[in-house]
């Protein structure tokens, strides 16, 4: 956990990826965003790297009448204003020389047919082999006209016998169970579960995948991870901006659609799954589903106990104003979508039995901060009498606090609390709460903390989409998301949505008022998230 670790001699990365295969990538969707700000520049920055094999092209579609001279202008232009691209001119032109692009509609045949010659033709130039791989790059609305037309266009079945094809299908996949179980239906009556990667780019994140190697990889924090010590497990992933132009797709989503289903899901998954028998894809994937399905499931009428949602009013976030969500471009004036969710869940198992997950994200709160913190058990006995930040009046920090006030009790407890916290972004790292003696004639208890930075041992931690899209390049699934994973967080979701709709339908009949809590945007949330943990005698820890 300190800063002074000895890193024994790492393999050359280089050497270790040589064995990448050659593949022509199709990115659907190609003129967009996603495409531009994070899909090109993650593969111009593994090129850099010498992560590709000298052999793959990039193919974008979409309807925009591009050239390919177009989209290679606008996939520059995007790279020039990435602050993570280091942009080097032989890099680009090398880069450049490798993106075509063919334009067409996502439900045309004829489209389909252009793209399926264009294809043969550029894997006999590039001599690339029949490695494809489709990625769905487009709003959700047109996955099912791409998958059918590249099933009636032949392009689903491996072009050869040592060849593949891979389709990569990005989030929001489905927006209930319902509409998730009929994407899954279709998808698969196309192409094989194997073929298929749903991809979560909270997966891809360094971080996260250490919190898996944090508790299998180190022996000594396993045998304390459950409900004989740990008292509570928080997850927190704040933005400090606001839906920033992306109100036509929010106001359909929300943040329990957008962030719950799928990243902080995944967060808790890897947080408490049971350690798989190996790191691969069914081994981790089956673990993940067992948890899924351990989570308490809610009846509608229970929601409102265990689940808030708000939506943020006008403020500053991190220094910016950010105006009202009912003031975003497309967003009604009446809308009840929810810019933030807290969620208390319980998981039903042996090892986190009566253990409360504490989850919420939102938009416009203070900072960006995605975290995972772990507190455990207070001491059974404290053998000191006072702890820095007490008053006088308290003199015992273990269980009969003597303190005047709740607040006074709760700042006692949480101060002889150690809390482990995984930060997936910004300032990487980990940090271990202890309470220590500060120097002194006599003991003076005070928290401090045992620090590890990414930065500091590693540097940088690399763009989440880098590493998934080599995953793919390279058939690893492990941190791609499968069906039944995917329809089990799905499951969970619409039962809170049921529970709302409930809350709604009652409101409507004038039996039971419902009115959507508001926070101004710049503060941690409204108070009724607050309280869900204070009714327990707990508190957010990330603040
Ligand atoms: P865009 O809105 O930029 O859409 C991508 C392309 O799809 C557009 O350039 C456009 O191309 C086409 N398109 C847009 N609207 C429609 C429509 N109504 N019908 C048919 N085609 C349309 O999306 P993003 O690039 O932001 O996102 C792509 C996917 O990735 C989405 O599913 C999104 O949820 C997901 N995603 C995006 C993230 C991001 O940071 N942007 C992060 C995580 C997930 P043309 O008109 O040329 O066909
Ligand atoms: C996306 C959501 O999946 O994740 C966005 O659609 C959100 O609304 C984004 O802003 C957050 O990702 P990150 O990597 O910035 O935490």
């Amino acid at each position: 956990m300190s800063e002074g670790i000895i890193l024994e001699e790492a393999p050359d990365i280089h050497e270790q990826f040589q064995v990448t295969p050659p593949a022509l990538m199709v990115i659907f969707g190609a003129s967009g965003d996603l495409a531009n700000r994070k899909l090109l520049p993650a593969i111009y920055r593994l090129t850099q790297q010498r992560l590709m094999p000298p052999n793959y092209i990039i193919l974008g579609y979409a309807r925009s009448p591009l050239s390919d001279d177009d989209m290679r202008q606008r996939a520059r232009t995007s790279m020039l204003a990435n602050p993570e691209v280091e942009f080097q001119n032989a890099d680009w032109e090398a880069f450049a020389s490798r993106l075509f692009y063919v334009s067409g509609d996502y439900d045309d045949a004829e489209g389909f047919q252009r793209l399926s010659e264009r294809i043969t033709t550029l894997e006999e130039q590039w001599n690339i082999g029949g490695n494809r791989l489709f990625y769905l790059s487009t709003p959700p609305s047109v996955y099912e006209p791409i998958v059918t037309c590249l099933g009636v266009a032949g392009l689903v079945e491996p072009a050869g016998r040592q060849s593949w094809t891979r389709i990569v299908i990005e989030k929001p996949f489905g927006s209930d169970l319902h509409s998730a179980h009929k994407l899954n239906d279709h998808v698969l009556s196309v192409f094989d579960e194997e073929q298929v990667y749903r991809i979560d780019h909270y997966l891809g994140k360094e971080t996260v995948q250490n919190v898996l190697v944090f508790r299998f990889a180190n022996g000594i924090f396993e045998p304390i991870w459950n409900r004989n010590y740990v008292d509570n497990v928080q997850i927190t992933v704040a933005e400090s901006i606001g839906v920033e132009g992306r109100g036509g797709y929010y106001e359909k989503s929300g943040a329990l659609r957008d962030m719950m289903q799928n990243h902080l899901l995944q967060l808790v998954s890897l947080t408490a799954m049971e350690p798989p028998i190996a790191f691969d894809a069914k081994a981790v994937r089956d673990q993940k589903v067992n948890l899924l399905q351990a989570i308490r499931p809610l009846l509608p009428e229970e929601v409102p106990e265990y689940v808030v949602r708000a939506q943020y009013s006008a403020g500053t976030a991190a220094t910016r104003p950010v105006p009202a969500y009912l003031d975003e471009n497309g967003v009604a004036s009446d809308s009840t979508t929810e810019t933030y969710v807290a969620w208390r869940l319980e998981i039903d198992n042996w090892r986190w039995q009566g253990v409360p997950f504490y989850l919420r994200t939102g938009k416009a709160l203070p900072r960006k901060a995605s975290e995972i913190s772990v507190t455990f058990r207070r001491a059974p006995h404290l053998l000191f009498d006072s702890t820095e930040g007490f008053e006088s009046s308290v003199s015992q920090i273990d269980g009969g606090v003597r303190s005047t006030t709740q607040g006074l009790r709760m700042n006692g407890d949480s101060l002889s609390r150690n809390v482990l916290t995984m930060r997936i972004q910004p300032d990487e790292g980990i940090t271990l709460k202890t309470l220590a003696k500060r120097p002194g004639p006599s003991v003076n208890l005070t928290p401090v903390n045992l620090e590890f930075t990414y930065g500091h041992s590693f540097g940088e931690p690399p763009d989440a989409y880098q590493r998934l899209l080599l995953d793919v390049v390279l058939g690893d699934s492990t941190l791609f998301t499968r069906r039944d994973e995917v329809e089990l967080a799905w499951q969970r979701i619409t039962q809170v949505l049921d529970g709302w709709r409930m809350q709604e339908e009652l409101t409507a009949n004038g039996r039971k008022p419902f009115r959507l809590p508001h926070y101004p945007a710049g503060t941690w949330g409204p108070s009724e998230a607050d309280f869900l943990l204070e009714k327990e005698g707990q508190h957010w820890v990330t603040e």
